[in-house]
């Protein structure tokens, strides 16, 4: 099964992602995490990337399609994938059709903007591995530990206040679109986002079955 989740900033979609691909043996691909990778690793992409994503803005169309398309052109994308976090505009979206990739479902986890202030203040993520914690609602078995790696959490520069704000607007005139785009293709599903991580997932376990 081939599935795009949308939704705002941390409304839940990296998280939802991987339980889906726990589930269904299939990776999840997020830009986000492939772009933070590149910066960590000081490659050229990288570098390109820097000042769009730590200032909250989009990353321009053309480098993110480049991104997919390598990736969605490896093997272990054959039998199906998750797309978290691409794509972000209708340019994106129209690069997708234009690649011949067909979408099973698309899953859009809608959380208020006033919710996701508070998500986004509580997250630390490993500086090693990337994996992703909540102060409060995804505590690490030690503080400030990673419990795959051992690596330190630290909060993303991008989601500090104001950065989050940022991130927020450009949600809403650039990616909200998407929720027409597809909701045209009959393959939305909205999955209201709820207060514990438990009943959103079963709310989009739903929802892929429908
Ligand atoms: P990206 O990494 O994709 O960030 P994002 O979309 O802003 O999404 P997040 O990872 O912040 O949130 P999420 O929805 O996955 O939430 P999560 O599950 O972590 O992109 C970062 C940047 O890269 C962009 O700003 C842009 O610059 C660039 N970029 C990436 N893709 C691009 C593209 N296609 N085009 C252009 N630029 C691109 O949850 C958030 C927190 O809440 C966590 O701490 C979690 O534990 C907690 N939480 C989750 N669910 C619940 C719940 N039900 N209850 C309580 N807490 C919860």
């Amino acid at each position: 099964m081939n599935i795009i989740f949308l939704g705002a900033p941390g409304a839940g979609k990296g998280t939802q992602a991987e339980k889906v691909s726990e589930k269904l043996s299939i990776p999840t691909i997020s830009t986000g995490n492939i772009i933070r990778e590149a910066l960590k690793n000081g490659t050229a992409m990288g570098l390109k990337a820097k000042e769009y994503i730590e200032a909250g803005k989009l990353v321009p169309d053309e480098v993110v399609i480049g991104i997919i398309k390598d990736r969605l052109a490896a093997d272990d994308c054959k039998n199906g994938f998750i797309l978290d976090g691409f794509p972000r505009t209708i340019p994106q979206a129209e690069a997708l059709d234009a690649m011949g990739i067909v979408i099973d479902k698309v899953i859009d986890i809608e959380v208020a903007d006033e919710a996701i202030a508070n998500r986004m203040s509580g997250r630390r993520v490993c500086s090693a591995c990337g994996a992703s914690y909540h102060l409060e609602y995804k505590k690490p078995a030690v503080e400030g530990v990673c419990n795959l790696c051992g690596g330190e959490l630290v909060q993303r520069k991008d989601d500090a206040p104001e950065t989050v704000l940022e991130r927020l607007k450009i949600y809403h005139s650039e990616t909200e679109p998407l929720k027409d785009y597809y909701s045209r293709t009959g393959k939305l599903k909205i999955v209201e986002g709820q207060e514990e991580v438990a009943d959103t997932t079963a709310l989009t376990f739903k929802a892929l079955e429908d």
